[in-house]
């Protein structure tokens, strides 16, 4: 059987690992993406990540049917190029998946990073088996992917399910880094945490654990929760409006897909059971109470690994024997 190298581009690492024919991973790997390099320096890096997967995996490259790439959009998913994508400043116009194929001389399909991911969980993940599963990815920026009745909404011109740009704030919004105002994005990415705790720092002068982690250097989404779950008042409310702002977002998708199941994914998926009860809390305080009942609202399970997995994934789909024969 078939197996396929799943690399998954994002703001701060690469991850990239090879999976079976049945979504089971043999080998994980990350290495610094160093997106400031460029686009040139960076395809050499995805290269490497997926030279090292392979390596890790046992396998020989002979044994790599096909390769899937995940990369934040904005993009052209068919024509395999970055168009202006806002976290990986510098790559705009750039033709990555022909790229990669050229260095691995692989067949190679693109996918937006969240749809991969989405479609990683809707494989072997928490939506295994599902018939309609949204994704939020929450990290440098907000991803979104849809999968319904196994196939990934792309949406005409590449851009369906960029959940993290819909509109939440429309007086004053905070500046998203595609350069609209009031997105999700702006709000409830692991980026948007810490500068909203920077502000709130810089505005009050309350006794808060995150005026040490701001001085120390480790002020982090990961940091602001753990200080959150110890009791710090002000990191409290920011993980309480973080849940609040991907709640509204729920609520929209909910109205307007209906899915079986919403999934929270990325970095801010090990925050704990209290982070997805108040956005379970949200959902059913703003949303039509039938669906809002119904529907499954939880953490993502496949971690960091949804993206690579998704995208071979998506590499099966493209080039496996199922799609030829
Ligand atoms: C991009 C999406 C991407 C997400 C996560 C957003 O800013 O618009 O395409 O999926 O970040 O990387
Ligand atoms: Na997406």
């Amino acid at each position: 059987l078939p197996f396929y190298l799943g690399i998954d581009l994002g703001g701060t690492n690469v991850k990239s690992g090879v999976v079976d024919d049945e979504g089971r991973s043999l080998s994980s790997v990350s290495i610094e993406t160093h997106a400031a390099r460029g686009p040139e320096a960076g395809v050499a890096t995805l290269a490497e990540a997926g030279r090292l997967a392979v390596e890790a995996s046992g396998l020989s490259w002979d044994d790599i049917a096909a390769v899937g790439l995940g990369t934040p959009g904005t993009m052209d998913i068919a024509g395999g190029m970055l168009l202006e994508p806002p976290n990986l400043p510098g790559w705009n116009n750039f033709p990555v998946r022909d790229r990669l194929a050229a260095l691995l001389k692989k067949p190679t399909v693109l996918q937006n990073d969240a749809n991969a991911a989405a479609y990683g969980e809707f494989w072997v993940g928490a939506g295994k088996g599902v018939s309609s599963l949204v994704l939020f990815t929450l990290g440098t920026g907000v991803g979104g992917g849809i999968v319904e009745q196994g196939k990934i909404i792309e949406g005409r011109h590449s851009h369906g399910a960029e959940v993290g740009h819909m509109i939440i704030q429309m007086e004053n919004g905070r500046q998203c880094g595609c350069g609209g105002y009031g997105h999700l994005e702006a709000y409830a990415s692991a980026t948007a945490l810490v500068k909203r705790a920077v502000e709130a720092l810089e505005r009050a002068d309350e006794e808060t654990a995150l005026r040490r982690h701001l001085a120390a250097g480790t002020l982090t989404a990961r940091s602001i929760n753990e200080e959150s779950l110890a009791g710090d008042p002000l990191a409290s409310r920011l993980m309480r409006e973080t849940a609040h702002y991907l709640a509204v977002g729920a609520v929209c998708l909910m109205h307007l897909i209906d899915p079986d199941i919403i999934l929270f994914g990325g970095g801010m998926s090990s925050a704990g059971p209290e982070f997805i009860g108040l956005i379970r809390e949200g959902v059913r305080r703003m949303a039509f109470p039938l669906p809002a009942a119904k529907t499954i609202i939880d953490y993502a399970t496949l971690g960091g690994d949804a993206g690579y997995i998704g995208a071979a994934g998506c590499a099966r789909m493209a080039f496996g024997e199922r799609s030829t024969g």
